[in-house]
């Protein structure tokens, strides 16, 4: 399966760092290719190359772009993306990172899937932050990432993804479930930078009763 991750930065570049580590074939879309090659070049399964051809070269995509520039990119490549699997990890941040800018009964995952009606769209990944990517034990366990989507296929693609880079996969139902993913992303980055607890810390969904579930 070949990835595309679009974009070179902070986020795409740990998740697409660490999928190549465990062995994926992983082509990056930049508007820069030739500026943002050295970045990889530790990595032998690891290409850069332009949105359109790393759109068009990949079996799965990897939406990792700031919101503002996600749609705009990805209506441009929509040809290049039917039929194909498409990971969403934005979150719609206003520009101070205060509130979401999406509208409350949507969300970035869902204007993404309307605008990309022959992709398959899941969400996933945008509730860990680039920094804490590396190192997914958190309290001697597994941080949990979070994901939902529509299509079984682009969901377990999903999981996969997750499992590899060495979290527990949380499937967290619809596609629609996206505007409380982004929501707590929101509320994780208001507690580590407003309230002082600090970025060494995620969310986990614990079950009463049920000890064997929460190791
Ligand atoms: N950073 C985190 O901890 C984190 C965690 C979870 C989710 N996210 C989400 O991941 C996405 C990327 O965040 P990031 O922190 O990785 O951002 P970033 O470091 O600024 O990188 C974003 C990348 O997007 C690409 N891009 C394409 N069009 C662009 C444009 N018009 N202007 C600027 N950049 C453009 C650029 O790659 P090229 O120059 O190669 O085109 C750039 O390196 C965001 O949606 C964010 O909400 C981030």
């Amino acid at each position: 399966m070949k990835l595309a991750i679009l974009g070179t930065g902070k986020m795409g570049g740990m998740v697409g760092k660490r999928l190549a580590s465990a062995g994926y074939d992983v082509v990056y879309g930049s508007r820069e290719p030739q500026l943002n090659t050295d970045k990889f070049s530790d990595y032998g399964n690891i290409s850069v190359s332009s949105y359109r051809d790393a759109c068009r070269q990949c079996d799965v995509a990897v939406v990792a772009v700031p919101w503002a520039h996600a749609l705009p990119l990805l209506m441009s490549q929509k040809e290049n993306l039917v039929g194909k699997v498409v990971v969403d990890l934005t979150n719609p941040l206003s520009p101070d990172i205060s509130y979401l800018v999406v509208p409350a009964m949507s969300s970035a995952a869902e204007l993404i899937a309307g605008a990309l009606e022959g992709s398959k769209v899941v969400k996933a990944f945008n509730g860990i932050t680039a920094d804490n990517f590396p190192t997914p034990d958190f309290s001697g366990k597994p941080a949990q990432v979070f994901f939902c989507g529509d299509d079984p296929e682009a969901k377990g693609v999903a999981k996969d993804l997750i499992e590899t880079c060495g979290y527990q996969a949380e499937d967290c139902g619809a596609l629609s479930n996206a505007r409380y993913l982004e929501a707590m992303a929101m509320l994780w980055l208001q507690l580590a930078f407003w309230e002082d607890k600090g970025s060494d810390f995620s969310f986990r969904i614990v079950q009463k009763g049920m000890p064997a579930l929460q190791a």
